[in-house]
Parts: structure tokens; sequence; C-alpha cells
């Protein structure tokens, strides 16, 4: 069976209807070369120095192991050159990073979490890298960019998707018209579609959260997974069944293959951190990915893509996945808000 390859696909786009531009198609085909060469060094493990920790801590306050900061600069270097960026950012960066003066800036801001999963890398379990691409502000042409022009909504994303490294190595990517999954053939050096239009079920008998935070969690939170654990015998009338990688990449991969939701709540052990995870370089690319795939992202209270973001490393609860169950549990949610 002869597969359309990465740049076929891009190509076809390109002269479709809604035509993706040609900046955007070369930024897809830079940022998808670069996660080749993450995942060659991430396939060479232990033998090639890749695993553990360093030193450093990263804007977080996250220790950072080798495979942070070497996906980071492999993202970097890939994409300064290109003329397609006039800026870039990530979890593992404090402040923006401009493009270098010695080359051509182009209209788009590019945000990554260059190593997702990262506990996950040294005990061989799958991890990802996830990507957003802005454009920038009319109002930024002929200055500098700033932060503020990278604190857009999630709804204006033109490029959303995340590369998987597992079993075997995986890009899944949204311009706007659906979700298409290609695997890298690591012969051929290429990536082919494999997964067409991927859906998201509406219904599902699976959730993935971190349950050793359980007492921790807001009522309408304890509410829902009380009852999905009632199972047959409790309100819902069905038994459910537990999946927790670590990575939201491969959790939510696991979702958009075959339906489930993903939570990773706000809760008490920080009450003043809205969340563990990040807005603007995790929630909103993988919000545009599960909303594409038919699936529905909120915070608990409203939709993830309408957040307007105040700072770039600003943190959000997230619940994904399966529209009937992400739906639940927002309600649960406003009615708690509204009997409070
Ligand atoms: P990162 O490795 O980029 O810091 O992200 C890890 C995130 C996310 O991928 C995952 O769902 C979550 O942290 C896991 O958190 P717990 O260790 O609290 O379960
Ligand atoms: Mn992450
Ligand atoms: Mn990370």
């Amino acid at each position: 069976m002869k597969r359309k390859t990465l740049t076929q696909y891009l190509v076809e786009q390109q002269r479709a209807e809604h035509a993706l531009g040609s900046e955007v198609r070369l930024l897809i085909e830079i940022v998808s070369r670069a996660c080749k060469t993450i995942s060659h060094a991430v396939s060479k493990g232990a033998l090639g120095g890749v695993l553990g920790s360093l030193e450093s801590e990263n804007v977080q306050g996250e220790v950072q192991k080798k495979l942070d900061v070497i996906s980071n600069e492999v993202l970097l270097e890939a994409n300064e050159w290109g003329g397609h960026l006039a800026a870039m950012a990530s979890e593992e960066m404090e402040t923006i990073h401009l493009i270098p003066n010695r080359y051509p800036k182009g209209e788009f801001l590019l945000l990554f979490d260059p190593l997702d999963g990262s506990s996950n890398i040294d005990i061989n379990v799958s991890i990802g890298t996830i990507f957003s691409v802005l454009r920038a502000p009319a109002s930024a042409s002929g200055r500098e960019i700033t932060e503020e022009d990278f604190l857009q909504p999630g709804s204006t994303q033109v490029v959303a998707g995340y590369a998987i490294y597992g079993p075997q190595t995986m890009l899944v990517l949204t311009i706007g018209q659906g979700v298409m999954g290609f695997t890298l053939d690591r012969e051929m050096g290429s990536w082919l579609l494999t997964h067409e239009n991927m859906t998201i079920p509406a219904d599902t008998k699976e959730f993935a959260i971190n349950m050793s935070n359980m007492r921790h969690w807001a009522p309408p939170v304890r509410r829902y997974i009380d009852e999905c654990l009632a199972g047959k015998t409790g309100v819902r009338g069905k038994d459910f069944n537990t999946r927790w990688i670590a990575a939201m990449v491969a959790d939510v991969h696991r979702l958009i293959t075959r339906g489930g939701i993903f939570m990773y709540p706000w809760d008490a052990r920080e009450p003043g951190k809205p969340g563990k995870l990040r807005l603007m370089y995790e929630a909103n690319p993988m919000s545009m990915l599960v909303e594409q795939a038919g699936g529905a992202s909120t915070d608990g209270t409203q939709r993830i893509l309408d957040i307007q973001p105040t700072s770039l490393h600003q943190r959000v609860g997230v619940v994904l996945g399966s529209k009937n169950e992400v739906e639940l549990v927002t309600r649960y949610h406003h009615e708690a808000s509204k009997s409070a």
C-alpha cells in the first residue's frame, strides 16, 4: 500500500481551498525534522548518554533532565534560520527567544514543550514533544517581538501538534482541518500518513487522572471520579478503567486513538496555582487537537481555547477528551459553584 508522506499531505493542503501558506508548510516540515532528531536521541538511551538529570532547574523550578535541554536546543537550532518565525518560547526558557538578526524573520510564533513526560525518560516509557503556532500580531510588524505578542487565546492557533516517542514515533498534527497522524518510517526517514482524520468517540469507559492527589481535589472532581469508581452499580451504570502514563502526550495520544477523558485539575496542594500543566504550550495545543478530533476541553468551568493568557508560563486546570464526559465534569463544576 502506497502511503502519503507528510510533504505530500502539506502540498495538497497548500493547493486546497483554505490554502495552507508556504511559511506554515516550511514551519511544519522543520518542526517535524527536529522531532526526528529528538526521536533518534531518545532511542539511543543510555548508549547515547542522554539519560539522567543536569544540575540546572528551569523557570518552573523543575530539575532539568539532559533530554529536556537537548530537545530544546534541537528545536531552537532547527527553527532559527528558515525565515518563517519571528520568535519562539519554550517550557525550558524563562523568556522568549528572538530570531537572531543574521537571519530573515517571518510572521509566526512557535511555542513548545520540548520534552513532555520527563519523569518517563529514564524508565524507557513514552515521552513526546508538544508544539503550538501563533501568528505574530499585525501591530508587531517592524518592531521587536515581546512576550505580550505571545499572549493570545488558544483559539487563534494556526497549527498544533505533538510527536510521541513510543514503540513507534508518530507525529499528530492539526492545521485546523481535522487531525492527521503520521508514523515515522525509520529506514526511509519519512513521515507517512497512517491515521487519517483521527476522531474521539463521545463516550468512554476510560479515565486518566493522578489518583494520588485525590484528597486534594475539588468536590466536583471527587464527585465525578467517585461515580466512575462506583461502576455498574452506581449512578453511571457502567464499569470504568484507569490509565495514567504521566506524560500528557501519551495519555492524550491514547484518547485521540480510542477515546477517554484526561484530567489534571486544580487541587489544594498549592491553592494559588490554577493547575499543574502550562496553558500556552501544553493545554492549548492539546485542546486544539482534541476539539479538531471531535472532543472537548475545559479547565473545569470554561473552554480552554477561550482563555486570555496573562503570562507565558501560566498554568491551568485541564479536563479534556470524550465530549460527553468532559461536559459532565464541567456541569458538576457549574452546579457546585451555583450551590456555593
Ligand atoms: P513535563 O515533563 O513537560 O514537565 O510535563 C509533565 C506533565 C504531564 O506531561 C503529565 O501529565 C504530568 O506532568 C504528570 O504529573 P504527575 O507526575 O503529577 O502525575
Ligand atoms: Mn509537559
Ligand atoms: Mn517538558
